[in-house]
């Protein structure tokens, strides 16, 4: 495992497409809604990329993904591939997944989406798997290891009664989409590598409202699901540690 530090300059850099990963987040809020397919919110996102921002959507053919950026909806819990035929109705609950690629960089960033108005339930597992991605960026700071990330996120979702993924994880990101660490969402406080200035990573949790199992599906070989088809919710931000605390680099302004 070799863990990248970014120096000033590259940092600036990651800034700058961690902004543009946040503004497509902001573009697609309004396209939401009951009757929209996540074929249609794909094709947008993909021409405000390549068109408005000049940047390279990094999902599009990584690996054979098909499509520009991920939806994920209800008990799909990542990867999901956005689709004509998926049409969005009231109640549901939606992740879109973006990742950028500008001047060589890359940043990478989720939200959940309400489609309406879903039931308490769903926001509240919404909200809470909001509150464990906060409190995984509030643990993120010199001198503290990885472990005290995934601890607190961890800690978090099942004080809630809710499961943790473990098959998926955040990451390091850089000039690569995926570089070490690994970042996982589970852990003990003070294990793994110590935090140093100048790390970029993303935290990314994933919490089930049932088990924490998952099942990838064999027909597309990406949509990954909950096995017992509950609900399911994730947030990520891309951040870099700092001399004091971390910079989250794909900020919205609705969070400002
Ligand atoms: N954006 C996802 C992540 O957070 C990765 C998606 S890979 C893809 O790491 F191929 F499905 F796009
Ligand atoms: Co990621
Ligand atoms: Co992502």
């Amino acid at each position: 495992m070799t863990i990248d530090l970014k120096s000033p300059a590259e940092l600036e850099k990651m800034r700058a497409v961690g902004r543009l990963a946040a503004e497509v987040l902001e573009m697609i809020g309004r396209y939401v809604a009951p009757g929209v397919s996540t074929g249609e919110l794909d094709r947008i996102c993909h021409r405000h990329i390549v068109e408005k921002q000049q940047a390279v959507p990094a999902p599009l053919n990584y690996k054979g993904f098909p499509k520009s950026v991920c939806t994920s909806v209800n008990h799909v819990v990542c990867h999901g591939i956005p689709n004509d035929r998926k049409i969005l109705k009231n109640g549901d609950i939606l992740n879109i997944d973006v990742t950028v690629i500008k001047d060589g960089y890359h940043g990478d960033t989720s939200k959940m989406f309400f489609v309406g108005a879903p039931a308490e339930h769903a926001r509240r597992l919404v909200q809470v798997t909001r509150e464990c991605l906060l409190k995984g960026i509030e643990a993120a700071r010199p001198g503290k290891h990885l472990g005290d990330i995934g601890h607190v996120i961890q800690q978090h979702g099942e004080a809630n009664h809710y499961a943790i993924v473990r098959e998926y994880c955040g990451h390091g990101i850089g000039r690569g989409f995926h570089e070490d660490p690994q970042v996982l969402h589970y852990g003990e406080p003070g294990t793994g590598i110590e935090l140093l200035p100048g790390m970029t990573f993303t935290i990314e949790p994933m919490l089930n409202a049932g088990t924490r199992h998952t099942r990838l599906s064999a027909k597309d070989g990406w949509t990954v699901t909950t096995r017992d088809r509950r609900l399911s919710a994730q947030w990520e931000h891309t951040i870099a540690i700092g001399e004091d605390g971390c910079e989250v680099l794909t900020l919205r302004d609705e969070e400002r």
